[in-house]
């Protein structure tokens, strides 16, 4: 090799590692965010607030209706006495999610519900109704609102322990 040909070829290796080194600090900073990004969704699954939980999914539906006040009407409205209505309107965003089965037991899932049914509905029903605080976390009073009557809240539970058997 001439030396010319050195040069040009200790050239293009330097570029080369100046290259890799970019990529390597690149993906540090790549892996960095999304490591952040995780975390941060981990501390918004522990601290999602009840409001946002317990939003009534028909909601949405409820197009030109004022959106603050009328939670509970739309409980009301749709569920009456009917407890998979009732479930499915609250229940649900806590019961019915599946990535959150190690923080709240799952509506269909007989394990997590066997040693709760084995309680008797009436503990069910009374914890359901005035909030229980258990190994898994807080279950909040009617599910959070306050407006479900005792049978409302008595046939979500019924709901969700017939599809947990
Ligand atoms: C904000 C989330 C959330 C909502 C909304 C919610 N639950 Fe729960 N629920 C929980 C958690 C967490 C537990 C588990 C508590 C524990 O055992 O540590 C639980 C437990 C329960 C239990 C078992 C109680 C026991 O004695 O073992 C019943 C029954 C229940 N929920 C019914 C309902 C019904 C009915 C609704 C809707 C009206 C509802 N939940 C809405 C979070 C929620």
């Amino acid at each position: 090799m001439s030396q010319e040909q050195d040069k040009i070829f200790f050239r293009n290796f330097s570029l080369i590692l100046a290259f890799i080194a970019a990529m390597m600090v690149a993906f540090y900073i790549i892996a960095d965010m999304v490591t952040k990004h995780g975390e941060n969704a981990d501390a918004l699954n522990n601290s999602i607030s009840v409001n946002e939980l317990t939003k009534p999914v028909g909601k949405a539906a409820l197009a030109g209706r004022e959106e603050e006040n009328n939670q509970n009407e739309i409980v009301a409205d749709t569920a009456s006495n009917n407890g998979e209505s009732v479930y499915n309107g609250l229940c649900v965003n806590c019961h019915g999610i599946a990535a959150l089965a190690s923080m709240i037991p799952q509506a269909g899932d007989a394990t997590a519900w066997k040693t709760r049914i084995g309680k008797g509905m009436d503990s069910l029903y009374s914890n359901a109704i005035n909030g229980y605080t258990g190994e898994m976390g807080m279950m909040p009073a009617r599910g959070g609102n306050p407006n479900l009557t005792d049978d409302e809240v008595k046939a979500a539970v019924d709901y969700i322990v017939n599809l947990s058997q």
